[in-house]
């Protein structure tokens, strides 16, 4: 950010917290400059800070408004065209037409959260995803993060069908287009079967970033992906991939099983320490990890 940037949006946050923690009237918060300060890529950094410095602030814990006027300011705040609201069709079923891939599952919301916390592992890079199923966690990093190009990919062609459907429902065209001055990023929907891809297939990506949200749910798929991973490390024209997977603790084999073929591989991981914003109503009390992955481009396939 420039520091006039910071600056304004230093200012905007002051703003905010002295009229809020005063129970000033809505209308006298300076909404108008929030949403031209929306625009800007740090955007949900704004609304995050916004928020920790109004209801979550400390004194607002304890001596808050009225329920009724939290309320009413989170309301407007959530209802600012910040750009990063994602539309999604998906499935009621966890498990629809043989996958799982119809719904979103916690571990998208929360790589998407951590995404959106940390825009700049995607900006201006080029991001396969892997097992996208509905497309959240593609869709808000298309929309808060500034990517290069978003691939998303799957192996079901229902899922791939309601994927493509969901990426044009958020206003990204299908077409083969290049890179405009627009900023939006070039979006491909493509199949791509771990038990089949080739490494020329994965070449062609030529991915800066690789992510995977909830694909570890049983030992088969956990295997086909760490091969498409070492296939990923070796086939780079320049460095190797940054690799996130995230993933529900469901069981204490979740991750074990996936560290074991990791280390098996010679693929170093580490976690990566939990974010602080929260913005979707998924399970709290469900165990979710990120793994960053190290490809160096000498495992054997
Ligand atoms: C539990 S869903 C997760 C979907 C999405 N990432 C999410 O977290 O909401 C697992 C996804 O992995 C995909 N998948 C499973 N095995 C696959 C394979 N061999 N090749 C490609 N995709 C696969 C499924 O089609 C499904 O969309």
């Amino acid at each position: 950010m420039a520091p006039e940037d910071h600056e304004g949006a230093t200012s905007l946050l002051q703003s905010f917290e002295r009229r809020f923690l005063a129970a000033r009237a809505l209308p006298s918060f300076p909404w108008q400059s929030l949403e031209e300060k929306l625009k800007d890529p740090s955007g949900s950094e704004l609304l995050l800070a916004i928020l920790q410095k109004t209801v979550k602030h400390p004194v607002c814990v304890q001596h808050g408004p009225s329920v009724k006027y939290a309320r009413c300011f989170l309301s407007k705040l959530i209802k600012k065209p910040s750009g990063d609201s994602v539309t999604l069709s998906e499935s009621t079923a966890i498990v629809s037409h043989g996958t799982t891939g119809l719904v979103t599952w916690d571990a998208a919301l929360y790589l998407a959260e951590w995404a959106i916390e940390n825009p700049a592992a995607f900006t201006d890079r080029t991001v396969l995803e892997l097992g996208s199923g509905a497309g959240l966690t593609g869709l808000a990093i298309c929309k808060a993060c500034c990517p290069r190009a978003y691939i998303f990919s799957d192996c079901h062609a229902q899922v791939l069908e309601q994927l493509r459907g969901n990426v044009r429902l958020n206003g990204f065209p299908l077409e083969l287009h290049t890179p405009s001055d627009s900023g939006s990023p070039n979006v491909t929907v493509a199949k791509l079967d771990w038990d089949e891809v080739t490494a020329s297939q994965l070449s062609a990506f030529q991915a800066d970033v690789v992510i995977a949200a909830d694909v570890l749910y049983c030992w088969e798929v956990t295997l086909s992906l760490v091969r498409v991973l070492k296939m990923l490390a070796n086939c780079q024209r320049t460095s190797a991939p940054d690799v996130y997977v995230a993933y529900t603790v469901r069981s204490q084999d979740t991750g074990k099983m996936f560290i074991t073929e990791l280390d098996r591989a010679g693929i170093d991981w580490e976690e990566v320490p939990p974010h602080t914003g929260k913005l979707f109503p998924y399970e709290e009390h469900s165990a979710i990890a990120i793994l960053k992955l190290v490809l160096t481009g000498r495992h054997a396939v």
